[in-house]
Formats: structure tokens, C-alpha cells, sequence
């Protein structure tokens, strides 16, 4: 029942809930000081929501309700900014600053001059405009002339005010920026569903920002630091004043600004953020010094690329002094041995360091490094930080020389090193620790995706000796999985069911899963393309896959290579017997060769589907999809607003199909 029988009755409380809301946002996402529990607050949103539902006519876009679309976007429209968005000189050291600050007084002699300091976060820089108080559009850096417009993405970012208390046009600008928590818990979970790890909060932000799905994007824990503001023709008088200015609009400004007027106050500013830059939750590159005056900014103006009244001063690499406790040799999925060195855990840039890559054994002579070393490592933007250098001055007499293993770790087999590389592998194809990276790349999303079957279900899998080799999967049963700790009975009936259903994929995931080296998803749509079955593909010669536009000599050495072990050829056969399609000729894959490897580029949008399933239905038939148009692209798909591959398409003499041609064609068959 509708407890608001008259339109009047629910508009004032969708005003008074949204006004609550609002207000509970604020402090909990802007001024980290929530006044209620999370259940008072989704209690008021659920009601907004449902006398919205109620009363359709009341709902406005700026309703605290509808930062997050339903609906996909279907790519990005480029804007043009304003005035340009401008990037920041760089120095590293106080003799630097200097240089820059005398400069700066020469430009204004006998001004005084004051500065504003900020923090450098490291994020993406990002242009919002409001009109008529509205949030309007945010629009990326992009090239600092023109940006992609992601506004339905950043209107999900909660600690951003929908509506402004100010009706002129007003663009604001700051750092888009990832939390160091969020990024982690993205990472957690792509980490469990085996997709690729981003390298640092810096990637996640700038991946999630461009993604389709504002859902999605709205899940990911994006925040927003605004640094600066302008309003119509008005014009605040200082960089200071700027800073008052947002915050009196309800942005969230960064809290550790200060003011400055001496050279030795700003390094001192800049000594202790450096000294803390760990404690945030944020990644921070450095400090902003900025000339607070607004006129003496102008006077100053501006190269093409740089303001010439800011300059940022960067904090030296980020680097800490541990020990290494261990080192140990682990092994990839194409057998690759990869010493770790297991370190004493150390915070760097927020996140705790316990262990760095040691390359390969070369490496290990090269830098000298034992077992029980003092070590400075470094992370320079990756998730495994590398080591730098050995203290030497701090050994002890009580380190060990590592000695590279000349068998492997796991399964013991003799190790080979091929002459000229640095890298030792090993060679059994059914060492469990291949098998286990193997199992999780057959069972990947974009090879056999089989949902479910993450880490702790192949570990325990390899372990109880239920899956020895791939095609064991096929013949796991129920009882098999009762004897798997915490898999439940409808865990173990959906992963049965998910294996099942993988024996209808096609036959160029099937290649990409066999993990044949250097053959990524491309390279295995390209191969079915030619060899329509897998027996022509194991028999083919080195030269006829060198005749493949797109294939060069390493990818064919490695597919003969790979065809050639007699254990790869009794594996594809005993898959075959299980059931897998190795061939493109059958059932459900008959339609990917339809458009046989030809290569499209999409642009402008779409109005009967987004780019994204327009992408699916070409990969689908067979097609490949590309973002760059070249001479090899074969059809160009231009949907409304083109832009200009158009006129490059045009140049080339690439096929332009229309909406409604592509239709025709993907239909055609
Ligand atoms: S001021 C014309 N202030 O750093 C003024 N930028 O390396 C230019 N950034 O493109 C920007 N924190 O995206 C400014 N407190 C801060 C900043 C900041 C991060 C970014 C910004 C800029 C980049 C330059």
C-alpha cells in the first residue's frame, strides 16, 4: 500500500529524506564523521527509493538515489575542456625549489610572495562542471585539451555533491584517486577469480573509470580531492580562498594544505609528509607549491604546458631497508623458475611489503645476494617491489650463498636452461606446480570459464589427488567432491555443472586454455580461422604458420614446439574423449567461423547495442575486434558521431559498413 496518497505528502518527505541523506553522506564520505549506523542510513534510502518508485514524476537526477545508472554506457564522447587542463613542472630537491622560487620573485620584484602547499595525490585529474547548481558533466584530463567524458562514472563517487549551493556556472577540478583499502580488496578478489592484478591504485583508478558498467564503478570505491574552482565571472582572490571556497560548496577538499612564505617552511612541509607519506590511505607523490596570489598567478601565466606560478617538489622513490629470511624457487605455469626472496614485512607506500621478485638466477650473482641480507627494495609503481642493492656494510658473516636448484622444487625433474637465457624452467608437464597454474588458466574466465574453480579449489584438488592432469576435471564426480573441505552440496552440483558446460566452448578457447606459449586469446581465433580442426593445426609446418598474417617466428616456433612433446598430443586426446569441441566445424561453434578471422574497428555509438555486445557478436562469428585501424583492419563499423577514424578509414580504403549494414552482415549468415 502507498502510505503517501497525495503527491504533495510524498514531495515533502522525498525533500526532507533527501535532504537527511545528503546531509549523512556528507559527513560520512566527505568529513569521515558518520552521525548514524549503516542500517539508519540504507533505511532512509530505501524509503527515498521507494516513494520514488511510487511517484515517478518526482524523481530528478541530482536525488541522492541516482548516482548509479543502470544502464551500460556505450563508450565515451571526447570533450574539449574549458581552458586547458595544464600539468606541473617537477623538481626533486630543495635547490631546485629554490631555483624556482627565485625565478618566480624575479617575475614579481619586490612582491611579496606567498605559497600554498598541497599534497601531490596520484591519481587521475578530473574536470566537473555544475550549471544551474546541478552536477552536470566530469570529464578526464585525457590529453589536457581534450578528455573523455565519464560523468556517469563519477557521479557515482559518493563523497561528490549532486547539487551545489550555487546556480552559476561553476567548473571544478582535482584528483580522481583510488584508497589504498579499495585497492586492495579489488585486487583480493580479481586475485580469487584469476584475472590480472592492477599494478598499483594509480591503474585500478584510471580501469575503473573508464569501465562500462557504472554499477560496477560505483562498487569500486573511487574518491575525489578537489583543488580548484571557478565560478562564472566571479574569481576568488587566493589559492587559499579557492580551497574556503570548495569546502563551502561541499566538496571534499584535502585537509593537509597549509601557507607558507619561506623557502625553509616549505621544506619543512615537505620533510614531513615525506617522512608520512606511508600513514595515508592514499598514494601520494610529492607536495604541489603553488603562488597563492591569484594576480601575481596571472602576471606569472603560463607555458604550453605548465603553469609558471606552481611546481610540484616529487618525493624520492619510495624505498625501505629490510632483511631477506628466506629465499625460495617457485614455479610458473610454462615451468618458468622464479626465485622470491620472503622478506621481514615492511610498509612501503602503504602497503606491506613480504616478499620481492629476484628475476632469475643471473640476477641473484649480479647483485650478490644471500640469505639474511640487509636489502633496499623499492617499488617503482608494481605490486612485487624489486630489490635495489645489498648493505653489505651491515653483513654479519651469518648469510648463506643461494645456490640456484639444479632439479626443481617441486616435482624434482631435472632443471633446463637453455643457452643464451637467463631464465631455467622446468620441463615435466605434470609437475603439480605446473598443473596447478595450468588448471587455473584452463579454468579462466576467457579460456574454459569455469566459474568456481579459483586457487583453494585446484590446490585441494591437486592435493587429494583428484585431478592429475587437466582432463581429470572431466571425470570428477560427487562423491570425488565431498572429500574437498568447505565445498558444500550445491557448491560441488554447480562446479559439475560449470565443467559440463565448458565442453561446449569453442574451439579457439580451447586452444587459448591448452596455454601453449605466446598464443593469447587473439593468436587462438586467428589459428581457427585457418585450421578449422585441431589435427590440422598439429600438423601444420613452421612455414605454413609463418604465412599467417599476424604471426611471427616465435609464436610459430613455440606451436611446433608445443605439438611436437608426444605428453601435449595424449592430452588433447584424452580432452577429445571427454568431450570438448576440437573442431570449428561442430555444434555450437559452427558460427565462429563466419566472419574467419576478419578484423573490425568500432566507432561512434551504436543504437541497437552497445560496443561491448557489438564486440561479442563479432567475436562470436569469428571476428576480431581492434582498437586502432590499420591497413590489416578489414571493416570499420561507424555508428552516430564517428569522429575521426572515419576520415582515416577513408584514407586506407577500409570497408565502412553503416549501423544497419552491419546488421545485415552479422545477420547474413
Ligand atoms: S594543480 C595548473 N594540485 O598532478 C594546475 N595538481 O603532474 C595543475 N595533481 O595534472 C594542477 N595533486 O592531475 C594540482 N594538489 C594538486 C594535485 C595535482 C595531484 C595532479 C594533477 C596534475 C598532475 C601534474
Amino acid at each position: 500500500m502507498n502510505p503517501f496518497p497525495s503527491l504533495q505528502q510524498a514531495e515533502t518527505r522525498i525533500k526532507q529524506l533527501r535532504k537527511e541523506i545528503i546531509y549523512h553522506e556528507k559527513k560520512y564520505y566527505r568529513d569521515n564523521n558518520p552521525q548514524v549506523s549503516d542500517f539508519e542510513f540504507d533505511s532512509l534510502m530505501l524509503e527515498l527509493r521507494k516513494i520514488e518508485e511510487n511517484f515517478p514524476e518526482l524523481l530528478t537526477p541530482e536525488s541522492p538515489s541516482q548516482r548509479v545508472g543502470e544502464q551500460p554506457l556505450e563508450g565515451f564522447a571526447s570533450i574539449k575542456h574549458s581552458t586547458p587542463m595544464l600539468s606541473l613542472d617537477n623538481c626533486y630537491n630543495s635547490k631546485e625549489l629554490k631555483k624556482f622560487e627565485e625565478k618566480t620573485q624575479k617575475s614579481l620584484p619586490s612582491q611579496k610572495i606567498e605559497y600554498v602547499t598541497e599534497l601531490k595525490i596520484d591519481g587521475l585529474g578530473i574536470s566537473i562542471i555544475y550549471r544551474g547548481g546541478k552536477f552536470t558533466r566530469a570529464v578526464t584530463r585525457g590529453d589536457g585539451i581534450r578528455g573523455d567524458d565519464v560523468t556517469a562514472n563519477v557521479k557515482t563517487i559518493k563523497s561528490l555533491p549532486l547539487t551545489i549551493p550555487e546556480k552559476n556556472y561553476t567548473e571544478v577540478r582535482g584528483e580522481i584517486y583510488l584508497p589504498f583499502h579499495s585497492f586492495q580488496k579489488i585486487n583480493r578478489t580479481r586475485s580469487k577469480k584469476n584475472e590480472p592484478l592492477f599494478a598499483n591504485p594509480r591503474n585500478a583508478a584510471a580501469g575503473s573509470i573508464r569501465l562500462l558498467a557504472p554499477k560496477i564503478v560505483a562498487a569500486r570505491g573511487l574518491d575525489v580531492f578537489l583543488y580548484s574552482v571557478y565560478i562564472g565571472e566571479q574569481e576568488q582572490k587566493s589559492q587559499w580562498d579557492n580551497l574556503k571556497k570548495l569546502k563551502a560548496l561541499g566538496f571534499k577538499t584535502n585537509p593537509f594544505s597549509s601557507l607558507s612564505s619561506s623557502h625553509e617552511e616549505i621544506m619543512e612541509v615537505y620533510e614531513e609528509w615525506q617522512k608520512s607519506r606511508e600513514n595515508f590511505d592514499y598514494d601520494i607523490d610529492g607536495i604541489v607549491i603553488k603562488v597563492n596570489n591569484i594576480e601575481q598567478q596571472k602576471i606569472l601565466g603560463h607555458t604550453s604546458k605548465f603553469p609558471r606560478w606552481a611546481i610540484s617538489l616529487k618525493f624520492a622513490a619510495r624505498q625501505a631497508t629490510t632483511k631477506i629470511n628466506n629465499i625460495v624457487v617457485q614455479v610458473g605455469r610454462t615451468g618458468a623458475l622464479t626465485p622470491v626472496a620472503f622478506l621481514e614485512p615492511v610498509k612501503l607506500s602503504g602497503i606491506t611489503i613480504s616478499r620481492a621478485t629476484l628475476h632469475n638466477e643471473d640476477e641473484i650473482i649480479r647483485k650478490e645476494i644471500r640469505k639474511g641480507d640487509t636489502v633496499l627494495i623499492e617499488r617503482s609503481g608494481d605490486v612485487i617491489p624489486k630489490i635495489v642493492s645489498v648493505m653489505k656494510e651491515k653483513r654479519t658473516g651469518q648469510e648463506k650463498v643461494f645456490t640456484f636448484p639444479t632439479l626443481c622444487p617441486v616435482c624434482q625433474t631435472k632443471i633446463f636452461k637453455p643457452k643464451g637465457e637467463a631464465v631455467s624452467r622446468c620441463i615435466n608437464p605434470s609437475c603439480p606446480a605446473i598443473m596447478r597454474k595450468s588448471l587455473l588458466h584452463f579454468a579462466s574466465r576467457r579460456a574454459m570459464n569455469i566459474e568456481g574453480l579459483g586457487d583453494a579449489l585446484v590446490d585441494q584438488l591437486i592435493k587429494k589427488k583428484l585431478v592429475i592432469e587437466i582432463p581429470d576435471l572431466y571425470s570428477l564426480t560427487l562423491k570425488d567432491l565431498d572429500k574437498l573441505e568447505r565445498m558444500g552440496r550445491k557448491s560441488s552440483l554447480n562446479l559439475l555443472d560449470e565443467i559440463i558446460k565448458s565442453k561446449n566452448q569453442s574451439l579457439f578457447r580451447v586452444i587459448f586454455a591448452l596455454g601453449i606459449r605466446y598464443v593469447g586469446e587473439r593468436t587462438a581465433r586467428i589459428l581457427v580461422s585457418h585450421y578449422k580442426n585441431i589435427k590440422k593445426l598439429i600438423e601444420s609446418e613452421p612455414d605454413e604458420l609463418l604465412a599467417i598474417k599476424d604471426i611471427g617466428p616465435k609464436v610459430s616456433e613455440s606451436i611446433v614446439f608445443f605439438f611436437k612433446q608426444p605428453e601435449n598430443i595424449k592430452l588433447i586426446r584424452k580432452l577429445e574423449a571427454a568431450g570438448l569441441n576440437f573442431s570449428s566445424l561442430e555444434s555450437s561453434s559452427r558460427e565462429n567461423t563466419y566472419l574467419d578471422g576478419k578484423s573490425f574497428v568500432l566507432t561512434g555509438s551504436l543504437s541497437s547495442m552497445t560496443r561491448e555486445q557489438a564486440k561479442e557478436k563479432i567475436e562470436n562469428l569469428g571476428g576480431i575486434v581492434t582498437s586502432s585501424l590499420s591497413h590489416k583492419t578489414n571493416y570499420l563499423v561507424a555508428g552516430k558521431a564517428p569522429g575521426s577514424k572515419l576520415q582515416k578509414a577513408q584514407k586506407l580504403g577500409t570497408v565502412t559498413l553503416s549501423e544497419s549494414k552491419f546488421l545485415d552482415l552479422i545477420r547474413e549468415k
